[in-house]
């Protein structure tokens, strides 16, 4: 494919460019973090809901139980979405409504809401686009040990072939996990997100099941039939502050190890980076590797899901602590956003996209991708004139989609985008304060309203591209 650019003005950065036929226009969300019906239809308990009664550990004590109400409202959001033009939408299924005990018994119910969800889409020309793992693990799993053992990674497996023999008819496009940098890290190492552990032996051994997880999963998908499969990283799009100094070079080696290599040499070369096996085996004796493994992680790829939000810059800072989220990172130092930030106080540099999607496609040769998450969280809700007038986030996208067309003309197999979010949702630690959609969302009412973003997203979709 090749990106072309259809006009140029005296302001070249507001060209309006074009991309290629077929490029998918699409909008994502999470299942935790907009269906609410927690305990409805059978469905069993889930990490993120003992986290969110754990105190302290989400903005005001905000839960998923109701969240954007979207299980028993997909048929308006579907009609929202068709409204809206997408061709795809990226859907997470929640594993706990399959099977609440994370094995075992089969729901019916569970898998027949994301049978309606799929038949809805489909009846509106929408292809969705399914995520086995957007991080709502059955509780039962985690009191056995979690993604820190190799079961879990076993009954995920089973887990896709189930929800494939029930969907795979009308489902083409699979993703095994999302951000397992987050499962992992966010989830063993800091805590910050569910099951909120501190344990950094864990947090390897959980890297090492996820990858496991995604390319049993894989296998099982492959087996019975799956299209196209694919698995959804964050890969950090980290620079040294000073690439002249050897110094924060090596900052940035070890960051770029522990979140991108660490991930993408054994999905796409079979094989763990040397530098990552010695950092790892400071915290474990890494035993939880078996013969087999690496061969079943490098299982073929059909896309490369990435998603991505602002860029990391590091430097040597002897005696830092590093990061609480990367074991091993001390000395270590993270420099403050110097630009203008989102909500989250997340830099808006749409350039290092472009930089990370050429690193990507020139690291690993031949790997398709698809931005299957971007987007910002900015507060606005609606004014007086009942719009919701979210200039910045208009900006934020409209940078990236040019980082992302910057990126196609310089050769990179990029097949489609996915904003982030189609509607404000529950933002995980954040709760309900931080909003990503292009649609607002009035939580007291659930009345959604259309943002400027996402009538000027819809914009985008009808020209496929982007105006003068
Ligand atoms: C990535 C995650 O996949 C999604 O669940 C989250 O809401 C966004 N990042 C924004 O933080």
């Amino acid at each position: 494919m090749t990106a072309t650019v259809t006009s140029t003005s005296a302001q070249p950065a507001l060209a309006g460019i074009t991309f290629p036929d077929g490029f998918i226009w699409g909008a994502a969300t999470a299942s935790y973090q907009i269906e609410g019906a927690a305990r409805e239809d059978g469905r069993g308990p889930s990490i993120w809901d003992t986290f969110t009664r754990t105190p302290g550990k989400v903005y005001a004590g905000h839960t998923g139980d109701v969240a954007c109400d979207h299980y028993h409202r997909y048929v308006e959001d579907v009609a929202m979405m068709a409204d809206l033009g997408l061709a795809s939408y990226r859907y997470s299924v929640a594993w706990p409504r399959i099977q609440p005990d994370g094995t075992g018994p089969v729901n019916a119910r569970g898998l027949d809401f994301y049978d309606r969800l799929t038949d809805a889409l489909l009846g509106k020309g929408i292809d969705p686009v399914v995520t086995l793992y957007h991080w709502d693990l059955p509780q039962t799993l985690e009191d056995r040990g979690g993604w820190a053992v190799r079961e879990t990674a076993e009954a995920f497996a089973e887990y896709a072939r189930i929800v494939h023999g029930r969907l795979g008819d009308r489902v083409k496009t699979w993703t095994t996990l999302n951000e397992p940098w987050c499962s992992a890290y966010l989830g063993y190492a800091s805590g910050l997100h569910a099951p909120g552990k501190k344990d950094p032996a864990a947090t390897f051994a959980a890297v090492h099941h996820l990858l496991l997880g995604h390319g049993l999963a894989a296998r099982s998908l492959r087996d019975a039939g799956a299209q196209s499969i694919s698995i959804t990283l964050n890969p950090n799009a980290v620079s040294p502050v000073d690439p002249d100094s050897w110094a924060d070079r090596e900052a940035a080696r070890v960051i770029d190890g522990l979140s991108n290599r660490v991930f993408l040499d054994p999905l796409l070369r079979g094989r763990y980076p040397a530098d990552m096996l010695e950092h790892m085996a400071r915290f474990t004796d890494l035993a939880y590797i078996q013969d087999g493994d690496l061969k079943t992680i490098n299982a073929p790829l059909d896309m490369l899901g990435i998603n991505f939000y602002q860029p990391t810059y590091v430097y040597a800072k002897p005696g830092a602590t590093g990061s609480p989220d990367q074991p091993g990172s001390e000395g270590v130092g993270y420099r403050a956003p110097d630009g203008p930030v989102t909500d989250m106080n997340w830099l808006v540099e749409p350039s290092s996209l472009t930089r990370l999607l050429k690193r990507i496609h020139d690291d690993y040769p031949g790997t398709a991708l698809l931005i299957t998450e971007n987007g910002a969280a900015y507060p606005e809700g609606p004014s007086a004139d009942g719009a919701v007038h979210d200039t910045r986030r208009v900006e934020y996208l409209d940078g990236h989609l040019r980082a992302c067309h910057d990126a196609l003309a310089a050769g990179v197999d990029l097949r489609g985008y996915f904003v982030w979010s189609l509607m404000d949702n529950f933002e995980w630690a954040e709760g309900y304060a931080k909003r990503f959609g292009i649609v607002h969302v009035d939580y007291s009412t659930q009345q959604r309203t259309l943002k400027d973003s996402a009538k000027w997203y819809r914009d985008v979709i009808r020209r496929n591209g982007i105006a003068d």
